[in-house]
């Protein structure tokens, strides 16, 4: 079993580009089997996640393969309408496949998603929405056995929450319907917004993506294009935090700004100065940071969920108090038993992070129970004294591309055995 071993109290330096986004790629890589042709797709990172919607791709009848970072899929001669238990049960968000697959075959049939280290992850959202554009759904010993009987039928869904998965999964739905569907209280992440002009390229008739209101006009058909990942918003607000609890300074390159709208008034408020020149964002941190305060997240444009554990780690050596609230999922505090055990002085109450900062963390054997809550044991690892022994890097490697080498690049003592 991989772990990483990293000798803390190093300073970063220098320069490296980010990542291409795994929350994009995924539903991206889904969207292709819309489109009954080839697919080229650049900036794809080097994931498991993204390794794991390939092999559902390839059951499915579909071709895919890749050169470094750009991955070419047909899906001209997909032949299944269906996903194995075994297939589902590796990654939780398979479930983008159901709409997709429904709109390409008129009928679907895969395993429920079930739980998975966040907490209870519902469909409920996905369901309804389903089953309001005329899709029937027979939900029967953690089956799911859709068809459509008379095609897509074009919805006004107004969704109660902006989940991600269920707006994309609507939108993948409605791209094939016959007419017109409006989403309301859509989902507004950069994400959506990449979906979106994927599916547009390959001739589909969206518009609103990034906004509360979506318009997906119907088309009847789509062909294949060539696309370009955005970058990960996550894997930088990472690397920031990394940069900040070692008081270095970097620059990260290729990062789209706007999409870091919640995220760098944090570290300015810590002390660090940022600063953003032609796709370059460059952060000088303190030789002590200070506390932000109050980090409350929130669907985006708020402060997002997943950055949450990776900025707390920094936050645990920030003088002064940070009060954490997490509002999206259940479950989301794994890493703070762990990042204590690196001396940290954090305690959690429901949905509430205090975070009291210290002057020092001590290297300790701590084992991650999450992707991002493994992100946030190498920041706090890299800013430790002494050695830091990382265990469950398998999550880690979900969402984040040769993480070590990117370090390594920067000047960290971090090694993978
Ligand atoms: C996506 C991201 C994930 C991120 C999350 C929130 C991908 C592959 N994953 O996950 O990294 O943390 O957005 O930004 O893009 N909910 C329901 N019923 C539903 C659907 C969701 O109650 O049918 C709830 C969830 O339990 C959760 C909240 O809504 O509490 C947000 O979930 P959602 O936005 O759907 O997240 P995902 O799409 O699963």
């Amino acid at each position: 079993m991989a772990k990483l071993l990293i000798s803390g109290g190093k300073r970063l330096n220098g320069e490296v580009k980010v990542q291409g986004s795994k929350n994009s790629t995924l539903p991206i890589l889904a969207a292709t089997i819309l489109c009954e042709d080839e697919s080229v797709l650049f900036n794809c990172p080097k994931l498991t996640d993204v390794d794991a919607t390939i092999r559902i791709l390839r059951y499915l009848g579909c071709k895919a393969s890749r050169s470094d970072s750009t991955l070419v899929v047909d899906t001209t001669d997909m032949t299944r309408s269906d996903i194995p238990h075994d297939l589902m049960r590796e990654m939780r968000s398979s479930i983008i496949f159901l709409g997709v697959i429904i709109a390409r075959c008129g009928k679907a049939k895969m395993s429920l998603p079930g739980g998975c280290e966040l907490g209870p992850r519902p469909i409920d959202l996905h369901l309804s929405a389903l089953r309001q554009m005329g899709i029937e759904i027979n939900e029967e010993h953690g089956e799911l056995e859709c068809v459509a009987p008379s095609g897509i039928k074009p919805s006004k869904i107004a969704l109660s929450f902006p989940s991600v998965g269920a707006t994309e999964n609507i939108m993948l739905t409605a791209v094939k319907a016959n007419g017109t569907t409006i989403i309301t209280n859509a989902a507004k992440e950069p994400e959506i917004t990449d979906l979106a002009d994927f599916l547009n390229s390959c001739g589909a008739r969206i518009s609103g993506a990034g906004e509360s209101t979506i318009i997906i006009e119907g088309v009847q058909k789509l062909s294949g294009c060539s696309h370009s990942i955005i970058p990960d918003r996550i894997v930088a607000a990472t690397l920031m935090s990394a940069a900040a609890i070692t008081s270095s300074k970097i620059t990260l390159d290729g990062v789209i700004l706007s999409h870091l709208g919640a995220i760098t008034p944090v570290f300015e408020n810590c002390g660090c100065e940022l600063s953003f020149k032609e796709g370059k964002l460059t952060l000088d941190a303190p030789y002590r940071l200070r506390s932000p305060k109050l980090i409350r997240t929130m669907p985006y444009p708020g402060f997002p969920t997943d950055a949450q554990a990776p900025v707390m780690a920094m936050t645990c050596k920030a003088s002064g108090l940070t009060v954490f609230v997490e509002n999206i999922f259940e479950s989301r505090y794994k890493h703070v038993d762990e990042l204590n055990r690196l001396g940290a002085n954090i305690k959690v109450e429901g949905k509430i992070a205090l975070v009291d900062g210290v002057r020092h963390l001590s290297g300790a054997k701590v084992r991650a129970l999450d992707l991002r809550g493994a992100a946030a044991l190498i920041v706090a690892g890299l800013s430790s004294q002494g050695h830091t022994e990382i265990l469950g890097v398998r999550y880690l490697e979900r969402g984040y591309d040769d993480f070590e080498v990117v370090l390594q690049s920067l000047g960290a003592d971090i090694k993978k055995i």
